[in-house]
């Protein structure tokens, strides 16, 4: 099973970029096309949250349209640049979408593996929270099926990352999320978005991960103090694939580069050739 996170589309109304510089629409529409291309064709997208830049409806609407190339089944979180309710009426189609509920919290169990999709939205606000409620949901969810590889897919990142203008707006209950994770053993991953760049850290006996921006990407900026910003560096994409009981994952990134080109191996090579 091959599982293809997306995230960060920061999509606009058509016509706009975002952070008046980005062609976010642009950026999304070639990661569509780069992922229906894809060989062997990763069974399902999962899009880490920030489907959009403001939650508009036309947002939304053009995100829509942008997702026709995908044949594949799609499943969404909406993040802190989403509006809940918004997201609900324009991608109304999308499985576990519709249906009006006060979070837009689901599970998938039709693959091998299992995935628990989490809303970290907190509306008005760039940070993300887990409420009781929330918590709640994410406990019995993991409770119902304790045997099952599971992949907890949410926004906002559960672990501090040292780039500390997105540490000010990660998960603030880190701490009760890595208490439930800890006491349910078939967690195997925890993938997040928010970041805009790869980034990987224990949790648990689990591993969480972020996923590059199918858009911009923010600076790697590790000093006490370094200005947010964002850069123009590949945008990319991470495969995670379920193999031999295990699962592994892989970081590409969109955009087309000379290649590829067998190797030749060269008679001073040390090794022995293949
Ligand atoms: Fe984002
Ligand atoms: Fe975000």
């Amino acid at each position: 099973m091959i599982l293809c996170q997306l995230t960060d589309l920061h999509v606009r109304p058509p016509g706009r970029l975002s952070n008046t510089v980005v062609d976010t629409n642009a950026l999304t529409a070639r990661a569509f096309q780069a992922v229906a291309a894809m060989t062997p064709r990763p069974d399902i997208v999962v899009i880490t949250g920030d489907l959009t830049e403001c939650g508009l409806a036309a947002e939304y609407a053009e995100l829509r349209e942008l997702l026709r190339v995908l044949a594949m089944p799609v499943f969404v979180i909406p993040g802190n640049h989403d509006r809940r309710e918004n997201l609900q009426a324009g991608l109304a189609d999308l499985p576990h979408v519709a249906g009006g509920l006060a979070f837009l919290h689901y599970t998938v169990d039709e693959y091998p593996v299992r995935l628990v999709m989490l809303d970290t939205l907190v509306p008005g606000h760039g940070h993300g929270e887990l409420c009781p409620e929330r918590l709640a949901f994410l406990e019995a969810a993991l409770a119902a099926e304790p045997q099952k590889p599971t992949i907890v897919a949410m926004h906002h990142p559960p672990f501090l990352c040292g780039i500390e203008h997105m540490d000010r707006i990660n998960l603030r209950e880190a701490a009760e999320f890595t208490a439930i994770i800890a006491r349910h053993r078939q967690v195997a991953r925890i993938i997040c978005g928010h970041h805009h760049r790869p980034i990987n850290a224990p949790l648990a006996h689990a591993i969480a991960s972020i996923a590059p921006s199918v858009a911009h990407q923010v600076e790697l900026a590790l000093s006490p103090g370094a200005p947010a910003n964002f850069i123009l560096e590949p945008p990319g994409y991470q495969l995670h694939c379920w193999q031999d009981g295990q699962l592994v994952s892989h970081t590409g990134v969109f955009g087309r580069y000379d290649g590829p080109f067998p190797f030749i191996t060269d008679p001073d090579y040390p090794g022995k050739a293949a």
